[in-house]
């Protein structure tokens, strides 16, 4: 249990410190200036470097994951999603798994049952769950465009509007806050439950999500329960972006603690599991076409070999050949 509850204390501990650090120290300029554009920093020049040095790594042979019919005979219909031997296949292959999960689509599940039987079935949650919650975010950053720019994208106004189309709390409720909620709540459920997984889950695992459950919770409450003033908000992000180095307005200390755990979850990420959101593309078994048949893949860094001719061969031991009694092409 230990390794839920030191993740649990550390999020809790990293949520007070700004509420600590703006109601009572005052310190809103090192919260509202100075952190921000050190996380932001942290957060492209680590996802720059790790993305960096993944594409320096070399990929000689060509490794794609392939469970369909391959390019061949022009009769026999080939699977251009499951074996991709174009460039733009094996790239439809990567979109359909970062938009749709493809792959976690086809999750099975193994149980042992009684008398040793190993059964197989297929198990979906994961892939519902996991969807759920990545769509959710991504509208969530999305709608939050409204506090970077002073005229909003039409698109955002149009995703915002979709997304509160059950107008029933004022403001508007999101379907995205709950549905967010629902996930996290499952993903973290997920890993308790079953012991298996509870067993090969590391601190790291829950680490993200009770983080991102913190900023969630915290901007939820900033909406619908002590609610926020948002213009002195906007007003700091556009000040922010134009590189001002001003201090920030009077803004509720809510927003200072979304604003702490956004801080640290972009100083976490380059250095976390977090990188799937970049590794995803290079990914060597998804990226890659699968036309070894096609194409001769030679490993660059092979040293040179000198071949020997089966005639080179012979002369070097036609005697012992003849003596053994093998047949030679020249007597
Ligand atoms: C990982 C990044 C972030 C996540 C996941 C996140 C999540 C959320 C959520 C779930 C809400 C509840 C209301 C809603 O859905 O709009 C919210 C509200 C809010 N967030 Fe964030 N947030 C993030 C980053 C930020 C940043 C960088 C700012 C700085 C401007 C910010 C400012 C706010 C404000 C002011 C509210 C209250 C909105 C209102 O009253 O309508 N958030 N956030």
């Amino acid at each position: 249990m230990k390794k839920v509850i030191m993740p649990f204390l550390m999020v809790l501990l990293l949520a007070i410190i700004p509420f600590v650090g703006v109601a009572w120290a005052r310190l809103d300029y090192l919260f509202g200036v100075i952190l921000p554009y050190t996380a932001m920093v942290v957060l492209i020049g680590g996802f720059l470097y790790r993305v960096v040095d993944w594409l320096r790594r070399p990929v000689p042979f060509r490794i794609p994951t392939t469970c369909g019919q391959e390019k061949s005979l022009d009769w026999i219909k080939q699977d251009k999603l499951e074996s991709p031997s174009r460039a733009w296949h094996a790239a439809a292959r990567v979109l359909s798994e970062v938009l749709f999960f493809r792959s976690l689509f086809r999750n099975t599940k193994a149980e042992l049952h009684e008398g040793a039987h190993l059964a197989y079935g297929s198990t979906k949650w994961l892939w519902l769950g996991g969807l759920a919650f990545h769509w959710s975010m991504l509208l969530i950053v999305i709608r939050h465009a409204r506090f970077f720019f002073i005229m909003v994208p039409g698109f955002v106004d149009f995703l915002t509007d979709a997304d509160a189309l059950f107008d029933v709390t004022l403001p508007a409720f999101y379907i995205t806050d709950a549905l967010v909620l629902a996930a996290i709540t499952f993903l973290v459920l997920r890993r308790l439950k079953d012991a298996k997984l509870r067993m090969i889950s590391l601190p790291t695992d829950y680490f993200p999500l009770f983080l991102l459950t913190a900023i969630v919770v915290a901007g939820i409450l900033m909406r619908y329960v002590a609610k926020v003033n948002v213009m002195p908000v906007k007003d700091q992000m556009l000040r922010l972006l134009s590189f001002s180095f001003d201090a920030p307005g009077e803004i509720g200390v809510l927003f200072y603690v979304h604003l702490f755990l956004v801080c640290v979850l972009a100083i976490y990420f380059p250095f976390s599991k977090l990188m799937h959101a970049g590794a995803i593309f290079l990914s060597p078994t998804r990226n890659l076409c699968n036309n070894s048949r096609e194409k001769r893949h030679v490993n660059p860094w092979n040293a040179p070999i000198k071949f020997k001719s089966y005639t080179e061969y012979e002369n070097d031991y036609r005697d012992k050949m003849k003596k053994a009694g093998l047949p030679v092409e020249k007597q």
